[in-house]
Formats: C-alpha cells, sequence, structure tokens
C-alpha cells in the first residue's frame, strides 16, 4: 500500500436514514484513530446532507462520497442529481461503479462525469475492472479505461482517484489475490504513466473484509480500498481502514 492511502465505504442501497446517521458517526470516531488514512462514506442520495449535519464536528481525514453524480450540469434530467447540488455535502463522487453501468448504462458518460465534478470541485473516484477472472489483466480494462477517460486532459485526470473492482469479485466473497492485484494495478499505473504522465491513486475494491485486508495491504501497488459490504458494520470497516493504516 502506498503512503497516504484512502479507504471508502461504499453503502450502496442499504440502511435507513437512522441507520446511516449512526453508522456514519461510528465510522467519523474510528477515523480518528487511524489519522494516517482517508477515510469516506457514501451513503444513499437523499441521505447525504442529514449525514453530512450529523458529523458536523467530523475529524480532518474523514469525508463523505456521492454514489453517482448526473454527466450534466443543471435542467431537464429527471432522476438525476447534479455536481452543484451535491457541493456542501460532499468531497467525492463515486463514478462509472460497475452496477451503474450494468443498471443505468452509465459506461458511456464517466468522462462527463468526470469533467462534472471538475467544475464543482469534487474528487472523482473511478472505477474500473474486467468482467471475468483471467489470469493476468485483461487487455479490454485499458480500452474501457481509454474509452472512460476520452477527452480530458492529463490535468483533469490528475485530479482523480481511481477503484480497480473486477466485476467477478464485487460482493461475491471470490476476493481478488494480493499477487493478481498488484500484477493488475502495476500495469495500470505504468499506463496511467505513458499515456498521461500521472501518478493517479489507485484502490481495490471487490469483497475486502476485515479478514483479508491485512493480506491486501501489503500490495504494493494499491492506495486504499474500496468497500461495499463490509462497510455496512462499523467493526469491519474500521479493521480495514485499520489495516491500510499499517501495512506491515
Ligand atoms: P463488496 O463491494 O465489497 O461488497 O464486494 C465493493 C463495491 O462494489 O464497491
Amino acid at each position: 500500500m502506498t503512503k497516504n492511502p484512502i479507504v471508502v465505504g461504499n453503502w450502496k442501497m442499504n440502511l435507513t436514514l437512522a441507520e446511516a446517521v449512526a453508522l456514519a458517526q461510528a465510522s467519523a470516531r474510528g477515523a480518528e484513530k487511524v489519522p494516517a488514512v482517508r477515510v469516506g462514506v457514501a451513503p444513499s442520495a437523499p441521505f447525504l446532507f442529514p449525514v453530512a449535519e450529523a458529523i458536523r464536528f467530523r475529524p480532518g481525514n474523514f469525508f463523505i462520497a456521492s454514489q453517482t453524480v448526473s454527466p450534466w450540469p443543471k435542467g431537464a434530467y429527471t432522476g438525476d442529481v447534479a455536481g452543484f447540488q451535491l457541493k456542501g455535502a460532499v468531497d467525492y463522487a463515486i463514478i462509472g461503479h460497475s452496477e451503474q453501468r450494468r443498471w443505468h448504462g452509465a459506461a458511456e458518460n464517466v468522462s462527463e462525469q468526470i469533467a462534472r465534478c471538475r467544475e464543482v470541485g469534487l474528487t472523482p473516484l473511478v472505477c474500473f475492472g474486467e468482467a471475468k477472472k483471467t489470469s493476468r489483466l485483461a487487455p479490454a480494462v485499458l480500452t474501457d479505461l481509454k474509452r472512460d477517460l476520452a477527452g480530458l486532459s492529463s490535468e483533469v485526470i490528475a485530479t482523480a482517484v481511481f477503484a480497480y473492482e473486477p466485476i467477478w469479485a464485487i460482493g461475491t466473497g471470490d476476493t481478488a489475490r494480493p499477487s493478481y492485484v498488484q500484477n493488475a494495478v502495476s500495469r495500470v499505473a505504468e499506463w496511467f504513466k505513458s499515456e498521461f504522465s500521472i501518478t493517479a491513486p489507485i484502490l481495490y475494491g471487490g469483497s475486502v473484509t476485515a479478514q483479508n485486508a491485512t493480506g491486501l495491504s501489503r500490495v504494493p501497488a494499491i492506495s486504499g480500498f474500496l468497500v461495499g459490504s463490509a462497510s455496512l458494520h462499523a467493526g469491519s470497516f474500521l479493521a480495514i481502514c485499520q489495516a491500510a493504516a499499517e501495512p506491515l
């Protein structure tokens, strides 16, 4: 794991408002114990402002993320939430999560979403990863990333954080092995360097648990974790943050 790790809990479409507030408060308290880690949580859209309000006095290393952002700046887009509407509650926006790509066709809009984040000063957390398990990084991953980043300048891409999430590992318990993650992520990092001359933070996501986080945190190429189901309990989420803080 690189220095200054980032661990984000993606709560997806789970929790009531009361549960979301309680979990955010517990996670923020836990974040105080891992000052070297930037810790974030991503509640459902209607809970972003109440959660932000409930943790007004959060530690400086704790932030809130939205689970997506509209590719359009404003206007007649029923159901969408624009970047400027998220500002004030969130610092990051998850973009291109495989579930958004699958159910909402978000694959078409990743570069626009990154551009919208840039306009309003949100950090885009851009997800990518292959659908099928392979013995090494599937070339399609780089083709997809190229399309996702099309038309953006290196300067804009440099504001993003990325998350390598093999789709076969998400929500399946079939976590990618540390050597597999190292291989894939270092290959993508090289590509970022040659294509855009940037060193981008790349997190790993896909069935990260309190049990496997220690092993994964020894992967030199990654800069943290994007955590789904294990982030729905403060205990397991904070154990993962702790593992990110102490990779050795
Ligand atoms: P998971 O989800 O940890 O439940 O596999 C990860 C994600 O979808 O970001």
